[in-house]
């Protein structure tokens, strides 16, 4: 077989991890196999996919160098794949700083949403600064704050506009950001993220004139490749849900939702019956719940947010029951102006740890591959094996053990997107 040149080798790796070379998803004790590779170097092409990896005398004698071949000396950091954040809201205006001053006075999530605060506060923000055009930069910040946290692709919902004209323009506008960003965006619809002010009381209003035609456009114009609900007292109930996840399911578009975050409405059984990618948040649900055994049995991946429930000062999700019974567990930030204030991906391993009390290596694999496989890029992003993007963290840690450990500040070294360094604090070289 011809030996193919490579664009950049990355050398000197102390340490690479990558999940377990067994298809995604990946469940059961699978999810702590990861493989461990001392002395390792990743070669990566023109076309920005890795050509090899492994260790180092191997990758070296498996491709070509030229001229332009440019090397990159790791100086023995730890390689992991690029995160993947599988749920993040990044396209609001503003914040709610004075929120979570309120909640830390006693106020809660709940009675700080009914009383017109909460998500309608930041939608009433989001539509003026989306007409006014001063969105954008918003949205940039946002994405540039994942990359620098070593998240090289994400989800994004809309959700914060819920008008028909606002959620695809939301949409529309995240798509033109992520042109020109390094971070790849896939983009799903949370027009049914709660009843905007002027359908209140009248929710099946606001499913049937707005949320499920936007569901209709965004499919057909590409606009998203998903479509979300927030399933929740005081937002929509399971009948609501169940109409706007069959009309985006009908429409080819992949079903999640928000469930079991405050209250059991019956999620994992909507989840299951719509055939959805996954259900996030979870942490409504204990332990000893027999509906953990079945979501668990299903194809149906539970999405992990614990930043949420550090943000909110909730129950953590019970991730270790769901992996113990061979679910499909996949992490993310959640990283939204009222919930989880987060993008920091690191962070969520460390309370997917502490919190859900998954193992590092269960956490890692739940942030990279199986998060791939709710977006459904899971042949392409999420490992560091041959054909995937060139999608590299090099952490200055002696081990994948460090990477919880060391709480909120994981040493990043360097961000490689399809082999392009992307990402590095100054000092550092390439
Ligand atoms: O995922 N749960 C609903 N939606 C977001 C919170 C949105 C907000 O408070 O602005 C979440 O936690
Ligand atoms: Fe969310």
């Amino acid at each position: 077989m011809q030996q193919q040149r490579a664009s950049i080798v990355i050398h000197g790796i102390g340490t690479l991890v990558t999940p377990a070379r067994v298809p995604a998803p990946i469940r059961g004790a699978d999810l702590r196999q990861v493989v461990e590779i001392p002395g390792a170097a990743i070669a990566i092409g023109d076309d920005g996919s890795i050509l090899a990896s492994g260790v180092e005398a191997d990758v070296r004698a498996a491709i070509t160098t030229g001229e332009d071949t440019r090397f990159h000396d790791a100086r023995g950091a730890l390689a992991i794949p690029g995160f993947v954040d599988c749920h993040t809201h990044p396209v609001f205006a503003g914040d709610r700083a004075a929120e979570f001053e309120l909640r830390n006075q006693g106020a809660s999530y709940e009675e700080i949403h009914a009383a017109g605060g909460g998500i309608r506060a930041s939608v009433a923000k989001t539509r003026a600064a989306l007409d006014d055009g001063s969105i954008g930069p918003q949205v940039r910040k946002h994405l540039d704050w994942m990359l620098a946290a070593g998240t090289t692709t994400a989800e994004g919902k809309s959700g914060y506009a819920l008008t028909l004209h606002h959620e695809l323009e939301s949409l529309r506008m995240l798509g033109a950001i992520a042109e020109d960003h390094p971070i790849r965006i896939v983009r799903t619809l949370l027009a049914a993220h709660t009843v905007p002010v002027e359908f209140d009381g009248d929710p099946d209003g606001y499913i049937d004139q707005v949320a499920i035609p936007a569901v209709r456009e965004a499919a057909a114009t590409g606009l998203a490749s998903a479509a979300d609900v927030f399933l929740e007292r005081g937002s929509f109930d399971r009948t609501q849900a169940h109409r706007y996840l069959t009309a985006a399911r009908d429409a080819g578009l992949a079903a999640r939702l928000h469930g079991d975050q405050f209250s059991d409405q019956g999620g994992i059984e909507l989840a299951i019956e719509v055939g959805a990618r996954s259900i996030d948040h979870l942490e409504a649900l204990e332990p000893g719940d027999d509906r953990l055994r079945t979501l668990a049995a299903s194809d149906v991946a539970g999405v992990l947010l614990p930043l949420s429930s550090l943000f909110l000062g909730r129950p953590y999700a019970p991730g270790r029951v769901l992996a113990d019974a061979g679910a499909i567990v996949a992490l993310a930030s959640d990283f939204n102006p009222g919930s989880s204030y987060g993008e920091s991906m690191s962070v969520a391993i460390t309370l997917a740890c502490l919190g859900c009390k998954l193992t590092a290596a269960e956490a890692l694999t739940a942030a990279t591959i199986n998060a791939a496989w709710v977006l459904g890029l899971h042949d392409r992003v999420g490992r560091l094996d041959v054909g995937y993007r060139g999608d590299v963290v090099l952490l200055d840690q002696p081990a994948l053990a460090h990477l919880p450990y060391h709480v909120g500040t994981p040493g990043i070294q360097s961000v490689f997107v399809g082999g392009m360094l992307v990402g590095a604090p100054s000092g550092s070289h390439a």
